[in-house]
Order: structure tokens, then C-alpha cells, then sequence
């Protein structure tokens, strides 16, 4: 395969996500060639693939395109699949595995378009290499991504395999810890990129902390894995790697920040977890961890943003409970953050309504299936009661 070939490329990510994914490709200076709830079209070579895996926060996967093509039947599907040249791309002792999404009227047994991509692979590199790789549901090798609409399917490799948001920082998760890439896409949301102090009570096992460091000090999230799809294909091209990482080491690499990130729990098992995920993400001397109630988390006197993601009764915490800890979170917000800019992100709507202030703007997310939202607090004196 010509790793300097353009193709489209395909970088999917989480509802909710997609603006924020788009300004980041943009940022990267790669084109927006078109968008959609799911993700992001671009385009770009096997080595483009490899610099937007090093540093999207957002996305989950970047997936090179093989193959765009009309597709009838499982026939066809074949017939497509086994055309191209796989015993250049997959090592024929390797194991790779098949994630389809379909949604076409000549199928209605959504397993089965995966068994013939995998069977016209198996077949293609048995034919030209006399032997045969593994294949299985395990995406931490090889990943081939189908999509099949209606009469219209696209095989792409999956640059990444596992996903993206795995950074690989969160030895310890602690509690309903946020996905990495969420957390990201909140922070980008309040508007943060470190030229603010920056104040998360609640802080759990430190997801938002550790995503606010990395993007303060301009850290590419990517740097802590190792293993990625490209990483296992024939045409992975080690030292193109190598230098992309040396590249991206040297980038975000602070002693200290101009402005403050404090994040505090009032469960000091919380913060033990935080803090030990924050040295794993080399980060922990940026951020000033401590044990107390949300309350008496200590605010700097320049205006800043502060974030919180509390439980919200659905996972965690009982409700009645939770009734009364939102309404302290308004009373907090009114009476000691005036100056600052607040923020909760709840996935419930009902308690939320229990902060009692008046919501400024409101940005849709998705916590896996769960509808959240990320609600902002204009918190000048004397803010008023909704
Ligand atoms: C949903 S979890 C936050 C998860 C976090 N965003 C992460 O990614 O790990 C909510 C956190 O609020 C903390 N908490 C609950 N009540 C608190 C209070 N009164 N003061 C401070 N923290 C509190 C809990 O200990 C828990 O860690």
C-alpha cells in the first residue's frame, strides 16, 4: 500500500462531540471535506492518519478509507472485499478483527456482513500467501471497519483500533469517571485552554484535571500509547512513527502553568486515584489536588471557570440526596463564586433545575447513552434566582 497516498478519512467520536472535533482538525490545518453527528471527514495519507491519532482529544477513531463502492449483496460484498491487495496490509501470521455497522435492506442478520468481509480477507491473503491470519472480536490489532448504507459501503482500516479516548492515564477510574474524549469536549465547550485559572470541585478520579493540563500545556494525549491499528499493519513504517513522537514529545513540555487548575473531592480515595492518574499522565505537578467539600474549594480572585460533574442519580447516588446537594451547588454558586464563570454537567435535567439559577447557555452531550448537558452559569454579583 502507498502510505502517501490522499484519501478521505474518516474520524468518528462521541454525540455531542463533532464541532469540537471539527475546530480541532481544523487547528491541525487538515480540510473539513464533510461532517455529520458521528464524525468528521478529512483527507490525507497513512502518515496523516498517524499525526491526527497523536493529537485529536476528541475523536475516537481516525479510519483510512480502502474502498468506497455500490453494494447489492453479501456477493458483491465479497466480491469487493477480496479485490483488494490485503497480503500488503495484513500480515498473513497477524490477527485483525471486523466492526460493521449496516443498514441496508439486502441483509437483515447484522453478523453476517461481518463473516464475508472477514471471509474475502482470510481468502484474499490464503490465496497469495498460502497461509491464514486469525480473526476475532479483540480491537487491539488489525481493525477493518465496514459500513454498508443502503446500496452504498465503505471498507476503511481503523488507524487507531482501540479508541482514542483510551490515553491510557486512568490506572485508577474510581467512580463513573468521565470518558477522556468527553471530558475533553467539555473543557473545549467552557472555552478553557489555559489561559484561565481553572477550579474543579468534584474532581473524582481527576479525568477533567488531567484533560485540562494536557490541553494547557498543549500536550498531545496520544503520547502514552503505544499500541494502535496502524501500529500492527505490514506498511507501518516504524520510523515515521518514531519521529512524530519525538515531535510530539517535544511539545507541552511545562514545569508549571501560568494559571492555576485546582481540583478537589471530598473523598480522599478520590483524590489518591486523581492524583496517581495525573502522575501516570505526567501532569500531576500542574494541578493542586486536596480533600474537602465542594464549598471550601479554594478560589483564585481572578475571574475563572468552574467546572463541576456531579452525580447525578442514575448511576450513582440517591436522589433525594441528590435534590439537596444540587441546591447547595446553586447556593455555592450564588454566594461565594460571583466574578467567576460556572458550569455543571448533569445528565439530569430535573435535578439540575434544584441549582435555582438562571442558565446562560446549554450544550447537548451524551455520557455513553445517557442525555446530559453541560449548563453555564453567568455568576455576576447578585446573579439571579430563575
Ligand atoms: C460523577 S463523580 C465525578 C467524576 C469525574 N468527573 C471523573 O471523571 O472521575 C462526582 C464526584 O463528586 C464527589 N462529591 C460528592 N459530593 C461531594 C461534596 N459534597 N463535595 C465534594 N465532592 C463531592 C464524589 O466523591 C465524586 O467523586
Amino acid at each position: 500500500m502507498n502510505i502517501t497516498e490522499r484519501r478521505n478519512i474518516l474520524i468518528t467520536c462521541g454525540p455531542g462531540l463533532k464541532d469540537f472535533l471539527i475546530k480541532e482538525v481544523e487547528d491541525l490545518e487538515y480540510p473539513i471535506v464533510d461532517s455529520h453527528s458521528g464524525g468528521v471527514v478529512t483527507k490525507g495519507s497513512f502518515v496523516d492518519c498517524m499525526q491526527l491519532s497523536m493529537h485529536l482529544r476528541t475523536a475516537y477513531n481516525v479510519l483510512y478509507l480502502m474502498k468506497e463502492f455500490r453494494c447489492g449483496s453479501d456477493t458483491a460484498l465479497y466480491k469487493q472485499v477480496n479485490s483488494l491487495a490485503w497480503e500488503n496490509i495484513i500480515d498473513s501470521s497477524g490477527y485483525f478483527t471486523v466492526v460493521s455497522q449496516v443498514d441496508t435492506w439486502s441483509i437483515d442478520n447484522s453478523m453476517y456482513p461481518n463473516l464475508k468481509v472477514k471471509d474475502a480477507i482470510v481468502d484474499r491473503i490464503q490465496r497469495k500467501t498460502g497461509s491464514r491470519p486469525d480473526s476475532g472480536s479483540e480491537r487491539n490489532k488489525t481493525v477493518v471497519n465496514l459500513f454498508w448504507k443502503n446500496d452504498k459501503a465503505w471498507i476503511y482500516l481503523n488507524m487507531s483500533g482501540l479508541k482514542l479516548s483510551d490515553r491510557n492515564y486512568r490506572k485508577i477510574p474510581h467512580k463513573a469517571p468521565l470518558r477522556e474524549s468527553l471530558a475533553a469536549g467539555i473543557l473545549l465547550a467552557t472555552g478553557y485552554d489555559g489561559s484561565q485559572d481553572l477550579v474543579l470541585p468534584m474532581c473524582g478520579s481527576g479525568t477533567l484535571a488531567i484533560e485540562a493540563a494536557m490541553i494547557a500545556m498543549n500536550k498531545p494525549p496520544a503520547l502514552l500509547r503505544s499500541n494502535f491499528g496502524f501500529t500492527h499493519l505490514k506498511c507501518f513504517d516504524e520510523s515515521i512513527w518514531k519521529d512524530i513522537r519525538i515531535k510530539a514529545k517535544k511539545q507541552g513540555q511545562m514545569k508549571q502553568l501560568p494559571h492555576s487548575i485546582i481540583a478537589t473531592d471530598l473523598d480522599k480515595e478520590a483524590i489518591i486515584a486523581a492524583k496517581q492518574n495525573a502522575k501516570t499522565a505526567g501532569v500531576d505537578h500542574l494541578i493542586q489536588f486536596s480533600v474537602c467539600d465542594f464549598s471550601r474549594t479554594p478560589l483564585p480572585d481572578a475571574s475563572s471557570i468552574i467546572l463541576m460533574n456531579p452525580e447525578y442519580g442514575l448511576r450513582l447516588g440517591d436522589l433525594d440526596d441528590l435534590e439537596l446537594h444540587y441546591k447547595r451547588i446553586g447556593d455555592y454558586l450564588k454566594q461565594k463564586c460571583s466574578g467567576h464563570t460556572g458550569y455543571v454537567f448533569t445528565g439530569n435535567m430535573e435535578l439540575a433545575k434544584k441549582i435555582g439559577l438562571k442558565t446562560s447557555q446549554k450544550y447537548p452531550f451524551y455520557n455513553g447513552n445517557i442525555d446530559c448537558r453541560l449548563l453555564k452559569y453567568e455568576l455576576y454579583s447578585g446573579t439571579k434566582k430563575s
